[in-house]
């Protein structure tokens, strides 16, 4: 490792069954000899938490530890992350193998970071229906609204005879005849992120008593099922895994034909949207914990990278601001759920394809004078809140609060332009020039006065501002952000072969709001306004790329802000005293006078 320019080595992070064989007797001395051995070849070790594996004991410890799925069956023991956040009993085991190890490892010079736990909320973990969930929900509940009629008034519990006497009357929201009251599951998914935050801050609190090393998580793609900058604001860095491959095959609405094309590089955008939203989550400080170092074994496909995407995955977070680019994993290993999974090295060790890019890419990092971040010129934001929010009501089945953000992302990079994420709960954007914030479902006071004060373009809508922070259309009707006069009227949505036009252009498509308002920027052929305002401005529908880009390049250039249309698969992003130009295109493309090579990156002096 240390001969090819490797730094950081993270290990331990499912090893629970190995540091505690069985209740109360421990083995580390495997682990102080790892640590000896890596620290020896002056590599650093970022330790893992072992909580997101309890061994087998522990579930007999704790019989009802399990989480329990929306359809009331139990998860079982035998994969990992099989255990409730909510479970009091699994918490108290938890802080005590993180006691140990921060007792024992915290002064160690060679533990240079620590990951707690390993991706939260991975395999749709993050909601359990359990009976320690319920009863942690039903404290929640009391504490959040004090009385079971102040609860019944903010949920609107007149409706259907929903009225409930006492907080042991409430039931988790699964399982019911028809839906459940959205406000109902809109306090649980809040109280499941809750839940995730606070089994993230016991682990941080206990190890910050015994080390002073930055402690990080491993984040997982397209996941918003808690809310990251809650988890974030306890730790030190925000770590991400990054399967560009994995992701385009599994998680992205889009074409057969676009996947073919991305096939063995993933999509072009999807990887620097979280580059941008974990700098966010992170307080600016990020990196990529696991690495795609070849083909992976959980997607439905399963393709092997083109040479040269190991290099230009690792170059792009480094273009985003990342501290570390660290690969999952070392070594193939050859036996259980991850046999068919690569690494750097093949199961025999002999080296794997992406072992000389890893190394190259050390090489060229160490030549290269520090990249680094500069403020972008737009900013949108992202709210985990929202996520739940349009989850709960989508009201149309293409609503995705996330895929609505990826788009208004991708718009943004198709025009050449480095985007920062911000959380939803900005106070200050005096330094944005461009503000975007689609279907944020309530606006926070913060962000509004934000607003107020922010003499930049700001494009909100969709679905913005549309609920109330106990799930109700507010009166005054939305967006209800004066001095805009905008009123949102009725809203519709519809299947993606039903476009409603633009007249310059372009069309909404899956949900477009009747709403009425002045000055009219835009309007659809069927004579509604389809953007309203002036500086603040309020987007009606969901628009297609073609409407986007005009929308995006319209407010740019009244702010003089340049950009710049991209070729498919070509990006650019501006790092300090560099641009960095990443083709995710097989084929070289050749954009305003420069060739980059397909699977290449390329940076040049601003
Ligand atoms: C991640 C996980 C790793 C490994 C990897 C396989 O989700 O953190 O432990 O399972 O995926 O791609």
């Amino acid at each position: 490792m240390a001969d090819i320019g490797l730094t950081w080595v993270r290990i331990g992070e499912f090893a629970w069954g190995r540091m505690e064989p069985e209740p109360g007797r421990y083995d580390l001395d495997w682990l102080d000899r790892a640590i000896a051995v890596l620290g020896a070849a002056g590599l650093r070790v970022v330790l893992g938490t072992p909580t997101a594996t309890p061994p087998r004991w522990m579930m007999t410890r704790h019989p009802d530890i399990a989480p329990v799925d929306r359809e009331g069956r139990v998860r079982g023991f035998g994969s990992r992350r099989h255990y409730c956040f909510s479970h009091q009993g699994y918490r108290q085991d938890c802080a005590r193998i993180v006691g140990l190890l921060a007792e024992r490892y915290g002064s160690n010079p060679h533990v240079a970071a620590w990951q707690t736990d390993n991706e939260y909320a991975c395999h749709d973990t993050t909601l359990s229906y359990s009976a320690a969930a319920r009863d942690a929900f039903r404290n929640w509940l009391a504490q959040k609204y004090q009385s079971p009629q102040a609860l019944n008034r903010a949920w609107g519990n007149v409706f259907w005879s929903m009225d409930y006497a006492g907080f042991d009357e409430v039931e988790l929201p699964n399982l019911t005849v028809t839906e459940a009251n959205p406000a109902h599951w809109m306090d649980f998914r809040r109280f499941s992120s809750d839940q995730v935050v606070s089994f993230n801050r016991l682990q941080t609190d206990i190890i910050r008593r015994h080390s002073p090393a930055p402690i990080a998580h491993n984040y997982m793609g397209r996941v918003t099922d808690f809310d990251h900058f809650g988890t974030g604001a306890d730790l030190d860095i925000a770590a991400w895994d990054s399967y560009p491959l994995g992701f385009l095959s599994d998680r992205l609405e889009v074409t057969p034909e676009y996947k073919r094309m991305f096939i063995r590089q993933g999509d072009p955008d999807l990887q620097a949207f979280h580059h941008d939203l974990y700098r966010a989550v992170g307080r600016g400080r990020w990196w990529i914990m696991e690495q795609q170092p070849g083909p992976v074994n959980w997607a439905p496909y399963n393709p092997d990278p083109l040479p040269g995407m190991a290099r230009l995955w690792a170059w792009e977070a480094f273009a985003h601001g990342a501290e570390a680019v660290c690969y999952f994993r070392w070594r193939q290993a050859p036996f259980a759920q991850e046999q068919q999974h690569a690494g750097l090295l093949r199961p025999d060790s002999a080296t794997a394809p992406a072992y000389d890019e890893a190394a190259e890419v050390a090489r060229e990092l160490a030549a290269m004078p520090d990249v680094e971040t500069t403020a972008a010129p737009v900013a949108l934001v992202f709210d985990y809140a929202s996520a739940w929010a349009w989850q709960t009501q989508p009201q149309g089945r293409d609503f995705d609060y996330f895929r609505l953000v990826f788009a208004f992302y991708r718009g943004l990079r198709r025009l050449g332009l480095s985007v920062d994420i911000l959380p939803p709960d900005t106070a200050d954007l005096s330094a944005y020039k461009l503000v975007l914030a689609p279907g944020v479902a309530t606006l926070s006071d913060a962000f509004k006065t934000a607003l107020a004060n922010h003499d930049g373009i700001a494009i909100l809508g969709p679905r913005t501002n549309a609920k109330t922070a106990d799930f109700a259309i507010p009166v005054p009707l939305p967006p209800a952000l004066p001095p805009l006069h905008c009123t949102v009227m009725r809203v519709e949505s519809l299947p993606p072969d039903v476009p409603v036009p633009l007249a310059r252009g372009g069309n909404f498509l899956h949900w477009r709001e009747k709403a009425e308002g002045s000055p009219v920027l835009e309007t659809t052929t069927d004579g509604w306004p389809a953007l309203i305002g002036d500086r603040l401005r309020y987007l009606t529908g969901w628009p297609d790329e073609t409407a986007l880009a005009r929308i995006l390049t319209d407010a740019c250039s009244a702010q003089g802000i340049t950009t710049d249309t991209l070729p498919d698969g070509l990006r650019c992003r501006d790092a300090g005293k560099w641009r960095f130009w990443i083709n995710y295109a097989a084929h070289p493309v050749t954009h305003a006078g420069r060739t980059v090579a397909g699977a290449g990156v390329l940076w040049e002096p601003r």
